[in-house]
């Protein structure tokens, strides 16, 4: 049974995938109060705007997924795809664009959709990549902000959760490429993934 027990996931949830967390960080309820929360900041900051959500594969999938289904304006939504982890927890700091948008976002306001911000290497090189594309603006807008992870300096004009220097998985975000399915997030028992190392 997982720690936060007012926490315990209901069926199908119960077991299975869970028995590898040592906890649950965020419940899908609480999760989607922030996530709507956010989504009607952001659509009353940009009225008017019709800004473009950019999506960064494959974690944020779900989130934006919610965020702009919480955003009654007109809205462009684009993807793109880095290399970040591969199997491992902790990120090389090489990036690589795997699949770049679909259109040009010259004049465009723009708001990067990240799942999570750990070391800030990632978002630091798509946030230098995409000015260089001249949008009208830039901002970022990420679900969880592991702040005490940061080697790089950036900034985020919306934030979802702070999240504790841990490995978490859930609501898109993944280990090796599993656990994007589960509906709310908890930390990997560490016993996962160093027996993989
Ligand atoms: P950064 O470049 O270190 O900021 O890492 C950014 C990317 O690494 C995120 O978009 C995630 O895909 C991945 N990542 C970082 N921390 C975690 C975690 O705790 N769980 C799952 N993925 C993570």
């Amino acid at each position: 049974m997982l720690p936060r027990m007012n926490h315990t996931p209901a069926e199908p949830w119960n077991g299975g995938l869970t028995n590898d967390l040592s906890r649950i960080l965020l419940t899908e309820a609480e999760i989607q109060a922030r996530t709507h929360e956010l989504g009607r900041q952001l659509a009353a900051d940009y009225a008017g705007k019709d800004p473009l959500l950019v999506g960064i594969l494959s974690g944020s999938f779900l989130f934006i997924a919610d965020l702009v289904r919480a955003m009654n304006l007109q809205l462009g939504i684009d993807f793109m795809a880095v290399s970040s982890y591969g199997d491992r927890t902790t990120s090389s700091g090489v990036v690589r664009i795997l699949k770049d948008l679909n259109s040009s976002i010259a004049g465009r306001d723009v708001v990067l959709v990240e799942d999570i911000v750990d070391s800030g290497l990632t978002l630091d090189y798509l946030v230098h990549n995409l000015r260089t594309r001249q949008p009208a603006s830039l901002r970022v807008c990420a679900l969880l902000d592991k702040k005490d992870a940061r080697q790089r300096a950036v900034e985020l004009a919306y934030v979802g959760f702070p999240c504790p220097n841990e490995f978490v998985v859930g609501y898109g975000l993944d280990y090796g490429g599993r656990y994007r399915n589960l509906p709310f997030i908890g930390v990997l028992r560490p016993e996962v993934y160093r027996k993989e190392e």
